[in-house]
């Protein structure tokens, strides 16, 4: 059962949010649930790291848009560092507390009658820093019914990472991160480089980090998850898993890897979001430094018929580039293709196709044009050069829909202009249609992982959003989410069910089968193993109870 917890207390802000989440000093005699002393308790059990949550935006409402607290807000509002406020909000009620993003100095949302309201975020948050604190909290959970969510940085698409009266775990502040070139897994024998890091590293540090120690770390290409530009050849996040440190909903805070607690390794390496523990700190497989051949392709305004004329290229030499290793991004009016395993000659020759388009744009003096063809010593000095300044789409609110493309459908030239006219329809739906060219289409893996198979059989993650602003109504919302799904249609219709469960449709249809394929039978008993009270729950996760009051806020 939920019941208002607490009321905040809307103390002046001291200090601007300096790392996402916003927090406050819980005032107990404020609490409103009649259990004083339990919720005294609690904060005693995580030394006092017990605080009340408050929106992103906060401190720009009530008069104070031109406090200096706000224009720290209004100048990250789109900041990857920060949160997606997007699920700040409560979709159902239109309660939020948001800024414009198309402008976020403009005034109007932050002004009367708006109010900053609370929205889908939890009441109450614990700061995670031990194992301790998280088995307090689930302790505390089971004997209440207090419902728990797990958020670490809070970028999530599909709003699993909030939920209004929970108890929020916060394991954002787990910033440790070290390198131990020859890492022992506990309980195996064999040694590899690794790099251990709390859960709240997010890609933006740990790549520098990397860098820094001539070494390659495989994450995401922007600064999330599990694929990257890199992906094809080294595999996923999860594949390069060496060992997680997690507490699970009895308490215990285990050591998971390939030579114990093997089960809950498998499950960790896929099937999240937070179903199955709280994870604290993880240790990554280290690779040496590579070398990328790089070819990037861009120009400025929108023209279909440039746009067709490029991804027939693309498509054309689908199979053939991700046989050769190539990675990359793609969308209407861009192409960017890395490979760490080619020289130049070789991909010169290989890419000879796309760099004689890119040579064509120049020669006709195409309106922001960008062409380069050259080589970068690692991916660190890529990631500087192409892809830090990139923008990509926090802050923003927006619905998104996403499919996987497998070899299938670029085996023949006919399945290949079937394609290209899928993505050119769901394209003119949504023009933000992005081309991960992320899966590890040349990465078998170990076995042991339990993303869906459908993963290595692609060659492309596809991409799509349908975007609303601070002033949409409930209907408007509604709205753009079947734009999305409308929009990913023409390409469901040639593939199997498969999709990345980060960047899914937040009404994925089929989704057991689309995120882990032949996985999800398995999932379901080690959830059920681990997580018998159901104590930790999200949107379309493993084993979810769609009937739980945590997903009011959802359409
Ligand atoms: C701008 C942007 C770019 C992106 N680019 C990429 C990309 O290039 N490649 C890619 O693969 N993905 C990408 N993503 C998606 C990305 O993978 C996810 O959004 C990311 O994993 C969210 O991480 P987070 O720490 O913010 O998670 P949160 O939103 O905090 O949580 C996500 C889920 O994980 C659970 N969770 C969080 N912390 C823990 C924990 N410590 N233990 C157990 N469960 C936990 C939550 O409960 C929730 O279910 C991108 C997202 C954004 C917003
Ligand atoms: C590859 O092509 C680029 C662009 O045409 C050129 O500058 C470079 O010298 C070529 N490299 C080799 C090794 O052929
Ligand atoms: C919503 O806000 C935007 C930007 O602030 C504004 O341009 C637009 O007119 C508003 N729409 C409505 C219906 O008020």
């Amino acid at each position: 059962m939920l019941v208002p917890l607490l009321t905040l207390l809307l103390s002046p802000i001291l200090q601007a949010a300096a790392d996402g989440i916003q927090q406050i000093p819980l005032d107990f005699n404020v609490v409103e649930d009649n259990r004083f002393d339990q919720w005294k308790d609690l904060s005693e059990q995580v030394q006092g790291r017990l605080y009340g949550a408050y929106p992103f935006a906060q401190a720009c409402f009530n008069g104070q848009f031109n406090s200096a607290a706000c224009k720290f807000i209004q100048v990250n509002y789109l900041n990857e560092r920060y949160i997606n406020t997007n699920w700040e909000t409560c979709q159902t009620t239109g309660q939020q507390c948001l800024l414009d993003y198309t402008n976020p100095s403009n005034p109007k949302p932050a002004s009367a009658p708006n109010q900053c309201l609370l929205g889908s975020i939890p009441n109450t948050y614990v700061d995670v820093r031990r194992p301790e604190d998280v088995a307090a909290a689930f302790k505390f959970s089971k004997a209440f019914g207090i419902p728990l969510i797990v958020k670490n940085t809070g970028h999530d698409y599909k709003g699993r990472s909030s939920a209004p009266h929970a108890l929020g775990l916060w394991t954002h502040n787990l910033k440790d991160i070290s390198y131990n070139p020859s890492f022992v897994p506990e309980g195996c024998t064999k040694a590899s480089p690794g790099v251990t890091m709390g859960a709240g590293v997010q890609w933006g540090e740990a790549y520098p980090f990397a860098e820094a120690h001539s070494i390659t770390l495989v994450g995401g290409t922007f600064p999330g998850g599990g694929h990257g530009a890199l992906t094809n050849t080294m595999g996923m996040g999860v594949d390069r898993v060496l060992e997680y440190k997690v507490v699970t909903p009895d308490g215990k805070f285990r050591t998971v890897n390939a030579c114990q607690n093997t089960d809950l390794f498998y499950a960790l390496r896929g099937g999240g979001g937070g179903t199955f523990g709280v994870v604290l700190e993880s240790t990554v497989l280290a690779s040496p430094r590579v070398t990328l051949q790089v070819v990037v392709v861009e120009w400025a305004k929108p023209n279909a018929a440039l746009t067709k004329s490029l991804w027939k290229i693309l498509i054309d030499n689908g199979l053939t580039w991700a046989s050769q290793g190539y990675g990359g991004f793609v969308a209407g009016e861009s192409a960017v293709y890395i490979t760490p395993i080619l020289n130049p000659t070789e991909s010169n020759a290989t890419m000879k196709p796309l760099i004689e388009f890119g040579e064509q744009l120049v020669k006709d003096g195409v309106e922001g044009t960008e062409f380069l063809v050259g080589e970068f010593p690692s991916w660190g000095t890529f990631y500087d050069a192409i892809i830090k300044d990139a923008p990509a789409d926090l802050g923003v609110s927006l619905a998104l829909a996403s499919r996987l493309i497998p070899k299938a459908n670029f085996q023949t030239s006919s399945s290949r202009s079937e394609l290209l006219d899928a993505l050119m329809e769901s394209f003119s739906l949504s023009p933000g249609l992005r081309f991960l060219i992320s899966p590890p289409t040349s990465y078998p893996g170990d076995g042991t992982t339990s993303v869906t198979d459908a993963w290595r059989d692609s060659i492309y993650h596809i991409t799509l959003v349908s975007l609303w602003n601070w002033n949409a109504t409930v209907a408007e919302k509604k709205s753009k989410y079947e734009l999305s799904s409308k929009a990913i249609q023409p390409l469901r219709d040639i593939t199997p069910d498969a999709a990345y469960v980060n960047e899914a449709d937040v009404y994925e249809p089929n989704h057991e089968v689309a995120f882990w394929g032949t996985h999800y039978p398995e999932l379901l008993k080690l959830k059920k193993k681990y997580d018998p009270d159901q104590l930790l729950d999200c949107w379309q996760c493993v084993g979810w109870n769609p009937k739980s009051e945590l997903f009011s806020c959802y359409l």
